[in-house]
């Protein structure tokens, strides 16, 4: 498949088009903005691949979409640009409105206008908390935080132009990812490169919130079975096969890291903190796809991967980062 893949310079984006060029052989046009998400490093090993293209460009900018269109003639557009971060979108909203509402717009706009399908990439965060049972894709939504509440009215917006123009769109809402390539500012790999500096575990409020983990390889090939074998106008929910407490996972970060008890730090908790996510991913695997990695396996691997990987964290960590992490946590991270 020939595909423009927006935001594929993040952390899903980046391991969505290292899948699809290597195991399927696809043709991928990156477009992304380069926020402080997105780096051209998470290519450094497929950028000279025949087949890849990064062009640099907002979703929201008509232009630069049009230019990425005419460069790619793709077949279909995969939409992962977004602002990540929940914390961010609490301390400022501005630009999850912009990405998420104009920026959305744009790219469908752009897919009726050259015939194109259209994959929007979502989250399980639309549905709100759940404190028993899961999610299916006919729950209620109810997005607590600017982040989900943006991202939820781009779905209803995906959703309105398959009803309206018959836009052949489908929607892929995905639990918590965690893997290589994923900024620090995120709970495993804040916890994981903090556990290495010796530097304290930030754990917001008791810790007994429940994320439902999946592995960011699982979730990028759940996104390419609804990209090849999803009906128009449908969403499907893609869970990780695993729930924890952030408490329990920021222990088992320390005894993989080899770090100490002592580190963990009860800190403030976030405003309007989801309590549990839970996903059902029956109808995704309907479709053949089933999760393939464990989270204590895959955990393992992801601490491995940073302890292997400074180059990767260490531009981060001794930059804007740092400014960020003095704002959110009220302390300077370990030099
Ligand atoms: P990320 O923050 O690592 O990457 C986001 C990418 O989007 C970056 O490369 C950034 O530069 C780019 N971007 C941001 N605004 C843009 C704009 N206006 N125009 C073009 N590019 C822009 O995020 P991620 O964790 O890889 O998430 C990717 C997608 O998956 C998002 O849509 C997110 O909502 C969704 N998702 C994430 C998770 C998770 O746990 N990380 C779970 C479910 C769904
Ligand atoms: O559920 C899918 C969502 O998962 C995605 O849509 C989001 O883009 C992604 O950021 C993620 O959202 P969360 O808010 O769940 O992820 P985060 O890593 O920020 O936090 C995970 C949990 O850990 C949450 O309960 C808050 C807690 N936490 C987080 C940080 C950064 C802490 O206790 N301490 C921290 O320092």
């Amino acid at each position: 498949m020939k595909l423009l893949v927006c935001g594929g310079a993040g952390f899903i984006g980046s391991t969505f088009t290292r899948l699809r060029l290597k195991d399927h052989g696809d043709e991928v046009t990156v477009l992304d903005k380069l926020t402080y998400a997105g780096r051209e490093e998470n290519f450094h090993d497929i950028a000279e691949k025949p087949g890849f293209r990064f062009i640099r460009g907002a979703v929201e900018d008509r232009e630069a979409v049009t230019a990425a269109l005419d460069a790619a003639s793709p077949e279909a557009i995969v939409n992962f640009a977004a602002e990540t971060h929940v914390d961010r979108s609490i301390a400022e909203p501005d630009a999850f409105v912009t990405t998420h509402a104009l920026g959305t717009y744009v790219l469908l706009e752009a897919a009726r206008e050259h015939g194109v399908r259209y994959l929007q990439v979502s989250t399980d965060e639309v549905y709100g908390s759940i404190d028993a049972g899961t999610f299916t894709e006919e729950s209620a939504l109810r997005p607590s935080s600017p982040y989900s509440a943006t991202k939820t009215g781009a779905d209803l917006l995906v959703q309105s132009y398959f009803h309206t123009y018959g836009l052949p769109a489908v929607i892929c809402r995905g639990s918590n990812n965690y893997g290589p390539y994923q900024y620090p500012e995120k709970l495993i790999p804040l916890m994981i490169l903090n556990a290495l500096h010796g530097d304290s575990l930030p754990v917001y409020g008791d810790g007994m919130q429940v994320r439902n983990w999946i592995h960011s390889t699982d979730f990028s090939r759940a996104i390419g079975h609804v990209l090849e074998h999803g009906t128009p106008g449908e969403v499907y929910n893609a869970g990780g096969p695993d729930e924890e407490a952030n408490i329990a996972v920021v222990r088992r970060i320390i005894e993989l890291a080899g770090a100490r008890d002592s580190q963990i730090e009860h800190v403030t908790d976030r405003p309007g903190h989801d309590r549990r996510y839970s996903l059902s991913s029956e109808k995704v695997r309907a479709l053949g796809w089933a999760p393939q990695v464990r989270f204590e396996d895959g955990l393992a691997q992801t601490v491995e991967w940073y302890r292997e990987n400074a180059w990767w964290w260490e531009p981060i960590r001794s930059g804007d980062y740092r400014t960020y992490y003095e704002r959110q946590y009220g302390r300077s991270l370990q030099p």
